[in-house]
């Protein structure tokens, strides 16, 4: 029975992320080089801060000097009283001059950084996405069924795209705030060393409050999506339902529930906002402390004037920038907790043996040449720990010969077929032409053997695609097997012929022209096996008709297994297979089974009127006799 796994993991560690960043966006020396230059723009930077700083202290020592130059020297003694520096010997073109050059490093630096960023998350966005997506494609049936699709596709819009915009974004931003305020620190403790206990104590306090802030923040971001999707799924049932809300006059209660729904959501919001504020609260507290420490202490140990008006100004600047920063941290560690998300999928375990062959020669271009098909002791099951859906099946194929696959609902027909193309685990040998299935590369083996499914399957795309979807075939021989299915004249009347779209899923088809495409796809590619999983309930008998009677044409050196609901379909097989929770219980002519007085098959038969009961033996006796004359066709 199909279960649905939780959704497991909504805010997990995130340890491992940044690495899994760093390892997709490219060659781990590009994220150094990175670095590199993320700090080199920083440094530039503060150092450009420094040298204006610097220029106008040589601007007032020049003033100075020519303000006595003007005097004559006749106060020479004031000349004392100045603090001068050692390095103060420069003039104002050069100090210009470096700072213009300071100027363009930082530049160049930045510039360069923000391509390189662009260029390292674009190659970590795709090279995520392509791996989440390859692992999707290749992983076990299983997870197809434990995972609803809009699962799955939610993970791929939301989490990607969290990945994709918000995470190069919040990166960027937080490395460049982080090492300006790192720098900003560095300046303030070299003007006055003493600050960093200052630093120390506020950090401790700042990465308390954010502890609890991230994890109460992330808490309540799963409240507020858990209590988003009832609001949304409120309104899409009740926009299904507007006739029946109208026609039972249930506005009212619709209403209020809506009101209920959505009083749940907007209170997890404002918890929110209401803690994302408190935090601020907290971390402007930190920074009032901090920067009043700052002052006292600069105003204790009486540095220069220009000094404590570089730290103030700094420390003024960063506190707002440190709150910002402290958001930005949480919402990168969302962000990353985002990516974890999606590297549940990129480490799905793929299908075994799914592209090479586990001896490492691959089977020949040809096979199956015969279309023998042999089932030695063959369990299989959808889900590992599952029930096992078919047991200790042996029967085995000539080549050529047409099989019919009759059973109940739920025999385990269509289980059969998917164990032949092992779409989950196959306990036993399925031999083709003698050769083990389970040697040969998924990708061949499933190459290898044409299906008609039971519920066919179109895609979105032009009706060529849908019939040619490798472009292998000429215009010519595509219109042949149209013609075959009869679907050419119904085709060649569109407008567009056979570029025709396809809606999603062949929605503008009917049921029975999609199963003929499906048919008109396995004529081209000519597979010597074919398996023909019928949607009787869907297709008229003339269409029926019409795709047994292509069937025997077009297919007659063909070996063609036939699940059938409407046993007139395969009373001219050469063998019926009658299946049975799951084991095969008769297989033989139908003739032969019918002689058979308390045989499954002639239950099957007794049970569809005596009229319809007589044409089935007359048909079944007629193939019997004519292929003992050796002319079945
Ligand atoms: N994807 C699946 N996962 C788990 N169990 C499955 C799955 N598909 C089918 N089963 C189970 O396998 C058993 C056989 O189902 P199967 O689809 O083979 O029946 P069937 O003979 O083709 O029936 P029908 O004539 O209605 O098509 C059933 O008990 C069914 O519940
Ligand atoms: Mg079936």
């Amino acid at each position: 029975k199909p279960f649905m796994e939780p959704e497991h993991k909504m805010f997990g560690s995130i340890r491992s992320a940044p690495w899994i960043y760093i390892k997709s966006g490219g060659p781990f020396w590009l994220a150094i080089l990175l670095l590199f230059i993320y700090m080199s723009t920083q440094i530039s930077g503060s150092f450009y801060d420094f040298w204006l700083n610097h220029w106008m202290k040589i601007e007032d020592y020049l003033w100075y000097i020519k303000a006595i130059g003007d005097q004559g020297g006749r106060n020479n003694s004031e000349h004392s009283t100045m603090t001068l520096h050692p390095q103060m010997d420069g003039t104002t073109e050069s100090c210009l001059v470096i700072l213009g050059v300071v100027l363009l490093v930082m530049l160049t630096f930045a510039v360069v950084q923000v391509f390189l960023t662009a260029h390292f998350c674009t190659r970590a966005s795709r090279a995520i996405h392509d791996k989440m997506f390859n692992a999707v494609l290749r992983t076990s049936m299983s997870f197809f069924n434990n995972n609803t699709s809009g699962r799955i596709l939610n993970r791929f819009s939301q989490e990607l795209s969290t990945v994709d915009d918000l995470l190069s974004e919040l990166l960027l931003e937080s490395l460049v705030i982080g090492l300006y305020l790192l720098g900003t620190m560095v300046m303030v403790v070299i003007v006055n060393p003493f600050i960093i206990a200052i630093i120390a104590v506020c950090a401790v306090v700042i990465l308390t409050v954010k502890t609890f802030y991230v994890r109460s923040s992330a808490q309540l971001k799963k409240l507020e999506s858990a209590s988003r999707s009832p609001v949304i799924a409120h309104v899409n049932q009740t926009l299904t339902g507007l006739t029946t809300v109208r026609a039972f006059n249930a506005q009212n209660f619709l209403t209020a529930e809506f009101h209920k729904h959505q009083d749940h959501n907007a209170g997890a919001q404002f918890l929110i906002i209401g803690l994302t504020r408190t935090f601020g609260f907290w971390v402007e507290c930190v920074n009032l402390i901090y920067l009043c420490a700052v002052v006292a202490s600069l105003l204790i140990l009486n540095t220069g004037a220009a000094n404590v008006g570089l730290a103030i100004t700094q420390v003024v600047s960063m506190s707002t920038l440190l709150q910002f920063y402290m958001r930005l941290i949480v919402d990168l560690e969302n962000a990353f907790t985002s990516l974890e998300r999606t590297t549940e999928y990129s480490n799905l375990s793929s299908e075994v043996n799914w592209q090479a062959n586990s001896t490492g020669n691959e089977i020949g271009y040809n096979w199956p040449e015969e279309g023998k098909i042999n089932f030695v002791d063959v369990s299989f099951r959808y889900q590992k720990n599952g029930p096992k859906v078919l047991e200790n099946l042996n029967f085995s194929v000539l080549p050529r010969e047409k099989i019919g696959i009759v059973g109940r609902t739920g025999a385990g027909k269509s289980s059969l077929i998917s164990a032949l193309f092992r779409m989950a685990e196959v306990e036993g040998r399925i031999e083709i032409d003698d050769v083990d299935t389970s040697i040969i590369s998924l990708h061949t083996l499933r190459s290898r053997i044409s299906i008609i499914p039971q519920d066919p399957i179109l895609f979105s795309g032009s009706l060529r695609k849908n019939i040619d979807p490798f472009d292998e075939y000429t215009d010519d021989k595509l219109w042949t097997a149209l013609e075959e299915v009869e679907l050419k004249e119904v085709i060649s009347n569109l407008p567009n012929g056979m570029e025709t779209e396809i809606s999603e899923g062949g929605g503008n088809l009917s049921v029975g022209q999609k199963q003929l495409v499906c048919l008109a796809r396995a004529i081209v590619r000519n597979n010597k096996i074919l398996v023909l999983d019928e949607a009787t309930a869907n297709v008229d008998h003339e269409t029926d008709a019409l795709i047994q009677k292509t069937i025997r044409n077009k297919f007659r050196d063909n070996t063609v297994l036939t699940v059938a609901h409407r046993l007139i379909t395969v009373m001219d097989s050469d063998k019926i297979l009658v299946m049975s929770n799951g084991n095969a219980v008769e297989f033989d002519h139908p003739h032969i089974l019918l002689q058979n007085e308390i045989g499954h098959l002639n239950g099957m038969v007794a049970k569809c009127g005596k009229i319809t009961e007589n044409a089935f033996r007359i048909t079944a006796e007629e193939n019997y006799n004519m292929r003992k004359h050796g002319d079945r066709r």
